[in-house]
């Protein structure tokens, strides 16, 4: 089973403020969406909160070392059983995705990621981790262009990147 994880952050790595997303870029929502489908997805509580339910077409595996509960999710209090859950289940591929302590908990476990690297400036409360580029194999690269309403940008621009750990 790989591991993957999948990420969009801004250009100093900020990820969330106020356990809220920092934009709003539908085209990374419909990527998330076609990516992520059919499989297992492992997130932290609170970043389940912030999403607020769990998303169709995938199975939830929420990590929480309190009383969390939620009808239809699998509750974890422990990173290695959930990934072992998801490979029992016959998963090809699981998928990482957030909040800030999950990524930096399950690091060291990925082989590929998927980012969004979005050019915004903005404040935060949960980042990403810095992390050397050169390590990682760019399997895939797309640049998206900022949309504008009015003269006014409504959604930033933005690359999207498949990225492998090299062996
Ligand atoms: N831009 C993106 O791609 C993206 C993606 C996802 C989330 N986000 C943002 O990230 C922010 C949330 O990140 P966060 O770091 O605050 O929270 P988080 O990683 O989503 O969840 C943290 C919670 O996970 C549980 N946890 C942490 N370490 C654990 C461990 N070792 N074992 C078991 N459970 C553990 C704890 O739950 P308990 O307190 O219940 O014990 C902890 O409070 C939000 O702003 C959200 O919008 C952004």
């Amino acid at each position: 089973m790989i591991v993957s994880l999948i990420v969009a952050y801004g250009k100093d790595y900020q990820i969330g403020l106020n356990n809220q997303m920092l934009w709003h870029i539908s085209q990374d929502f419909k990527n998330f969406k076609k990516i992520t489908s059919g499989h297992h997805i492992l997130m932290g509580r609170k970043t389940f909160e912030s999403i607020g339910k769990p998303l169709p077409n995938r199975t939830s595996l929420v990590l929480s070392q309190s009383t969390f509960e939620y009808v239809g999710v699998n509750v974890y209090t422990d990173l290695k059983k959930a990934i072992n859950y998801a490979k029992e289940k016959g998963e090809k591929e699981l998928f990482i995705i957030g909040g800030a302590l999950i990524y930096d908990l399950a690091f060291d476990l990925v082989d590929r990621m998927y980012v969004s690297e979005v050019n915004y400036e903005g404040e935060a409360d949960a980042y990403f981790r810095t992390y050397d580029q050169g390590l990682w194999n760019i399997k895939e690269e797309k640049f998206y262009e900022e949309i504008k309403e009015d003269e006014e940008i409504i959604s930033p621009s933005w690359v999207f990147k498949v990225l492998e750990k090299k062996s």
